[in-house]
């Protein structure tokens, strides 16, 4: 049965091959990318969140079957919490009302196998707390004390989380919605392709992210994950953070956690 989709960050990596794929599968999908698409918006601005969810509304008739939050950056600088945890949630609780006019309606965000590294205290309790400036400002001093790199490891920690805390709700499980993360490894793509390209960064990043089954993966890989997760025959997976990166989680956090 062909659904509808929306896909943020459609334009490149993990969000285009999962755009890809779904086309291929029947479906329809409206893509949104800061530039190129179908719905052109800024998710790091109010402005974009909102242009994003009126014209969802308007292209879509107010029906929307699935919507994924691909869209994210990971800059040493606010910006990276600003899109890749306060334009997330604002996705999809923007487009949540058109998802509970939908057909099996499904919801998911593209975290990170980063989130279960080191993060800083105050973006997340900023982020618990729904308070963009406060994050803003905490993100901006670990940039100036010189750990901007737990501004994106923090963003995608605070998305998890969201998805964690919001998933069993009446908005979302209430309403029938499953609402999940998947958590990448290091993908192959243009976000991480300056990390992969300098030997130091590289090795850094491949101590930081072991991948023991396959090395490092392809945006192609993830797809139909994210294409089942948001399928109707995802009925009872929500509130998990599902890790695909080829045992990173496993390596890095052992049987604390499973
Ligand atoms: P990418 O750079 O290929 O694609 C990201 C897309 O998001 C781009 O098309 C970009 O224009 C769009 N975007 C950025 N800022 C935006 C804004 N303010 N408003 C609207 N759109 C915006 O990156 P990739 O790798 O495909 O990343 C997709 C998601 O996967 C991101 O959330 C990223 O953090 C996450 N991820 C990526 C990993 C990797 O190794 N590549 C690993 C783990 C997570």
């Amino acid at each position: 049965m062909p659904r509808t989709y929306l896909v943020t960050g459609a334009a490149s990596g993990i969000g285009a091959a999962t755009t890809a794929l779904l086309r291929e599968r029947g479906h329809t999908v409206l893509t949104a990318d800061l530039e190129d698409g179908d719905i052109r918006a800024d998710l790091s601005t109010a402005e974009g969140r909102a242009a994003l969810a009126d014209r969802a509304r308007a292209l879509t008739g107010g029906r929307l079957d699935a919507a994924v939050a691909c869209a994210g950056v990971a800059h040493f600088a606010p910006v990276t919490v600003r899109v890749n945890h306060f334009g997330a949630v604002a996705t999809l609780e923007g487009l949540r009302p058109l998802l509970a006019a939908g057909s099996a309606p499904r919801a998911l965000v593209v975290g990170s196998i980063d989130s279960v590294h080191p993060t800083d205290p105050e973006i997340l309790a900023a982020a618990d707390a729904d308070d963009e400036a406060a994050a803003v400002t905490a993100a901006q001093a670990a940039v100036d004390r010189g750990e901007g790199h737990l501004v994106y490891s923090s963003s995608k920690a605070a998305v998890s989380r969201w998805v964690r805390r919001t998933a069993p709700g009446a908005d979302w499980a209430g309403a029938g919605i499953p609402l999940n993360a998947v958590a990448p490894g290091v993908v192959l793509t243009p976000l991480t392709r300056p990390l992969l390209d300098d030997p130091a960064t590289r090795d850094l990043v491949e101590r930081a992210v072991p991948m023991p089954l396959r090395g490092h993966s392809r945006p192609e890989e993830l797809a139909p994950l994210l294409a089942w997760l948001t399928s109707p025959e995802n009925t009872l997976v929500t509130g998990q953070v599902v890790f695909a990166d080829g045992g990173a989680d496993a390596v890095l956090r052992g049987d604390r956690v499973w």
